[in-house]
């Protein structure tokens, strides 16, 4: 089940009147005030905005990983802030491939358990049948795609930068997600690694035809997404509604 737009597309993904609120001290300040999304299947989605605007705050929300205080989260024709805690998560495991600026990886575990560990969690929770063999060699094979032949036992503190965003893009890929969601993926790393995973996002986008949606500061990026839209103090302001093919 998925939404349709009035022109026929196919939203994987939308958000209605999204607002969040945090506490700070004793005041209650709203960053985000009635953010909305269509994420239609296949495109290539950009954000972009200000530093401060509440971009990973919604993408958050929008990633199942954490919850507005106002409005709705459609995925898969399922209102998932509105579901049980379990059900939520298998809808994100499901679904939802996340890709953070700062990579999240766990420092304990090698490359191809990082990876894996999207796979134990379905597990544990029953969704999904664990085969240790099939899916090391799984998440093997996704790390050599990715050129990390040489870096598979290695533990993230063992990583570059950019070495660690591919086996962070080799995590959120490996359960076949339809939406790839990554908040700017290459913020935190130099200009030519930062565009060789890009090329590798962008690539597999193209392959998987992903639902990507994709925060970037970079205008050049952005042309080669199939729209942008721009967030500014908590909204989201326009929509260039033009489909380019790509
Ligand atoms: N957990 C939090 N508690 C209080 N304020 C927060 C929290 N998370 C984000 N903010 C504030 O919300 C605003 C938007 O942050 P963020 O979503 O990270 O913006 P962006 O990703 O566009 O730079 C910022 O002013 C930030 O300080
Ligand atoms: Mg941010």
């Amino acid at each position: 089940m998925s939404e349709f737009a009035a022109d026929g597309r196919d939203a994987v993904l939308t958000a209605r009147d999204v607002r969040k609120s945090f506490q700070v001290g004793d005041r209650s300040i709203e960053i985000l005030h009635g953010a909305h999304i269509d994420l239609f299947r296949g495109e290539r989605l950009c954000l972009m905005g200000q530093s401060g605007a509440g971009k990973s705050t919604f993408l958050h929300i929008l990633g199942l990983l954490e919850e507005p205080t106002e409005g709705e989260v459609r995925i898969d024709g399922k209102n998932a802030w509105a579901l049980p805690t379990t059900e939520r998560a298998r809808l994100r495991n499901q679904h939802i491939g996340f890709v953070f600026q700062f990579y999240h990886l766990l420092p304990e575990l090698s490359a191809v358990e990082n990876v894996l560990v999207p796979a134990m969690i379905a597990h544990s929770h029953g969704d999904r049948r664990m085969d240790r063999a099939a899916d090391r060699e799984r998440a093997r094979d996704l790390l050599v795609k990715f050129g990390l032949e040489r870096r598979l036992t290695h533990r993230p503190g063992q990583l570059s930068g950019g070495e660690r965003q591919r086996v962070s893009v080799a995590r959120a890929l490996f359960l076949d997600p339809a939406i790839l969601i990554a908040d700017e993926p290459t913020g935190n790393l130099d200009t030519a690694t930062g565009e060789a995973v890009l090329e590798l996002l962008l690539d597999e986008q193209r392959e998987r035809d992903l639902s990507l949606l994709l925060v970037t500061h970079d205008e050049r990026l952005s042309e080669r997404c199939d729209r942008t839209l721009h967030m500014e103090d908590g909204q989201i302001q326009s929509d260039s509604a033009v489909v380019i093919p790509h």
